[in-house]
């Protein structure tokens, strides 16, 4: 008695994993006491004030559900509230798609957005024809937990060049050589707008010819849309990648997350679409995948929560609360644009060494600085300013009242480090 003899779960059996970095710089920032203090690490929208906003599209649908005197907490379906998905799939594809009026599609209610990328990822390692699996090919970088949830699943992966460090745009040439030679038939995670964690979109003209690779080589376009409407302020033109995708008939399976476009980061709304190419076997496929992933599901969360779900659905089933919403969306979006020419304007008037056009060229959630780990830890350090390690910041943290503290911060680094 008392022995450990029979464990099997000791400490040097069960190696410790690092803390996830954006939940640790989180936590890092909330236990900082300074009062100038700048958050500019995890994607959530703020106001000018540095608080979360609640839609106010989002109060008024909370406030009808909760005096809807037949609401209940009685389980989803499986795949989720009907009004949510199918309403889900008309906001991405468009409502008039070719792939919903040929039944091509099926949609799953997920844990957001992160749920939809490991619903798929599962759906992909367990039923891919091909054996072995053919790789996953992320974007060079990409938001860190692609990588996690597809190794997770045991799928291998593998990236292709999108950043350019010296034009801080697209590596458009890079990333199309390294989709002509991956072997065909590779899956291929494209960030449908707002790209996660660097800002930059490529173009639709850049679009057309990424998708000519992706359909001349076979591979399988997996999207990952976590920020539609936020990132133009514009649901048609966000989506409009994926639309042009499976306009071309290919197949594809899309994520997409409410947590950012309607506010609802924590109620974990969000969905999975797989689409089917157009032929004779469309139709019967697309339920035979609809019944596997049914199984999934079940296995693995049985049915999906219910409460954000209905808010968006309110929303989105609801033409005048539809209107309202665009009009939130163009608040959060017109801001972080402001916020993007704000910092763009006072660093380039500060004589910043370097350039900064890339702040207003990039779009979304996210501007990726170009600033370097040691100038990240510098501003952390001397300045409570936290951000990502890879010198990504979330536009959303700045406002009027911090927007000249954090261009003297980053004009300050600049200077002392650039000797390094
Ligand atoms: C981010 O990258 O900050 C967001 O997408 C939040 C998350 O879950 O990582």
């Amino acid at each position: 008695m008392g022995s450990s003899g029979n464990s099997v779960f000791t400490a040097s059996a069960i190696a410790p994993a690092p803390e996830d970095p954006l939940f640790g710089l989180m936590r890092a920032y909330n236990q900082d006491p300074s009062d100038k203090k700048v958050d500019l690490g995890i994607g959530a929208y703020r106001d000018d004030n540095a608080k979360p906003w609640i839609l106010p599209v989002v109060k008024k649908a909370d406030e009808i559900l909760r005096n809807d005197p037949n609401l209940n907490h009685e389980y989803l379906p499986i795949a989720g509230f009907p009004s949510f998905t199918s309403a889900a799939q008309k906001l991405i594809l468009g409502a008039d798609s070719p792939a919903i009026r040929e039944n091509r599609v099926t949609t799953f209610q997920t844990i957001s957005g992160t749920g939809a990328v490991h619903l798929g990822a599962v759906f992909l390692a367990k039923f891919h024809p091909r054996q072995p699996r053919p790789t996953v090919y992320l974007s060079d970088p990409t938001w860190a937990n692609h990588k996690q949830i597809f190794t997770h699943v045991g799928l291998p992966i593998a990236t292709y060049p999108y950043f350019s460090a010296q034009t801080k745009g697209l590596d458009l040439d890079g990333m199309l050589n390294t989709l002509r030679s991956a072997p065909e038939g590779s899956i291929v995670l494209l960030h449908a707008c707002a790209h996660n964690p660097t800002g930059v979109d490529p173009t639709q003209e850049q679009w057309k010819q990424i998708a000519e690779v992706i359909k001349s080589r076979h591979h399988f376009p997996f999207f990952d849309c976590a920020y539609q409407g936020f990132a133009s302020g514009d649901l048609e033109r966000d989506a409009w990648a994926i639309r042009y995708f499976v306009s071309l008939g290919l197949e594809t399976c899309i994520a997409q997350s409410f947590a950012k476009n309607f506010g609802l980061y924590g109620q974990r709304a969000g969905a999975f679409h797989f689409v089917t190419a157009p032929g004779p076997d469309a139709v019967e496929a697309v339920k035979n995948i609809a019944s596997q992933l049914a199984i999934l599901q079940r296995s693995e969360i049985s049915n999906p929560p219910a409460y954000g779900a209905r808010i968006a659905s309110i929303i989105l089933n609801d033409p005048k609360l539809f209107a309202e919403w665009q009009e939130d969306l163009r608040t959060m979006s017109g801001r972080i644009i402001k916020m993007r020419e704000g910092l763009r304007a006072r660093l380039e008037a500060k004589g910043t060494p370097g350039t900064w056009d890339h702040i207003t060229n990039q779009i979304g959630m996210f501007s990726f600085t170009g600033l370097t780990e040691k100038q990240v830890m510098t501003l952390r350090e001397k300045w409570h300013v936290y951000m990502t390690k890879n010198g990504r910041i979330s536009m959303a943290g700045l406002n009027s009242h911090n927007l000249d503290y954090f261009a003297d911060a980053v004009d300050d680094v600049v200077r002392t480090t650039a000797h390094l």
